[in-house]
């Protein structure tokens, strides 16, 4: 079974209420144009009501998620969203330990691997990140720290569990900075992913796992990527911005 490509845009802390809503109109609209790829959009936690209203609205099925989350279930933690909540207000899926999230808000592999297991047993599918930085790939040591990430943040997970998770690999050099990394540089990188899982559970297992490229992705570089075995779709920041951007980018994984 060949694996459903998955493209994903990541808002961030974007747009307002308004224009969410007509980002996903106009994603929703159009969404024929790349029929055969699971197309998720991820807006800020407070517009996903919004964005879910008008996905539902246009009878579509480009899914919901959500950029980040808590690892209990309800509780006094003052300011945070809990899995059964998203799961409440229709998201599908979560993101976890964005580089972001890693750097800007100390998350570590142990914590994800907290909120990974937790989103699973909400029902959602955790769409975990993992990438080296510059510093890290320039002294060789790009294997060695997605190799600590991925094992980390998936450890304990069981086959059934596993296959159920996205990992999106994104190197933070090319995020947000208009350097993607070459095809063949991703291509590496994602064929280590996928021996990773292979030992974290069995090949089979792992030749099942979508592995998304996420760093600076646009519609004419995603073809290239798209062509790689193990890029199994994209995790799009600034791009997923535009309507017409992030279809051309599904357009290169249909
Ligand atoms: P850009 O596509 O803006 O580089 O962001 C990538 C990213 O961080 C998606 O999660």
């Amino acid at each position: 079974m060949p694996r459903t490509k998955i493209v994903a845009g990541n808002w961030k802390m974007n747009l307002d209420r308004a224009k969410a809503k007509d980002l996903a109109a106009a994603v929703a609209a159009r969404r024929g144009e790349a029929a055969k790829v699971e197309l998720v959009l991820c807006p800020p936690a407070l517009y996903v009501e919004t964005v879910g209203s008008a996905l539902a609205g246009a009878k579509s099925d480009v899914r919901l998620g959500a950029q980040n989350m808590h690892d209990k279930a309800s509780g006094a933690f003052t300011g945070e969203v809990a899995p059964p909540m998203l799961v409440d207000m229709g998201c599908g899926y979560v993101i976890l330990g964005h580089s972001e999230r890693r750097t800007l808000f100390g998350e570590t592999d142990a914590a994800v691997n907290t909120k990974t297991k937790a989103a699973l047993a909400a029902g959602l599918v955790p769409i975990v990140c993992v990438g080296e930085t510059l510093e890290e790939r320039e002294a060789g040591r790009t294997a060695a720290v997605v190799t600590a990430q991925v094992t980390g943040s998936l450890a304990g997970l069981s086959p059934g569990e596993l296959e159920k998770v996205v990992v999106a690999y994104e190197p933070v050099w090319a995020i947000g900075t208009g350097k993607v990394a070459t095809p063949e540089q991703a291509q590496e990188v994602h064929a280590l992913v996928r021996g990773l899982l292979a030992g974290l559970s069995s090949p089979e297992v792992a030749a099942r796992v979508r592995i998304q490229y996420g760093g600076s992705v646009k519609p004419d570089n995603a073809a290239d990527l798209a062509r790689q075995p193990d890029i199994d779709g994209a995790l799009v920041g600034g791009a997923s911005l535009k309507a017409d951007d992030f279809l051309g980018i599904a357009k290169a994984f249909a």
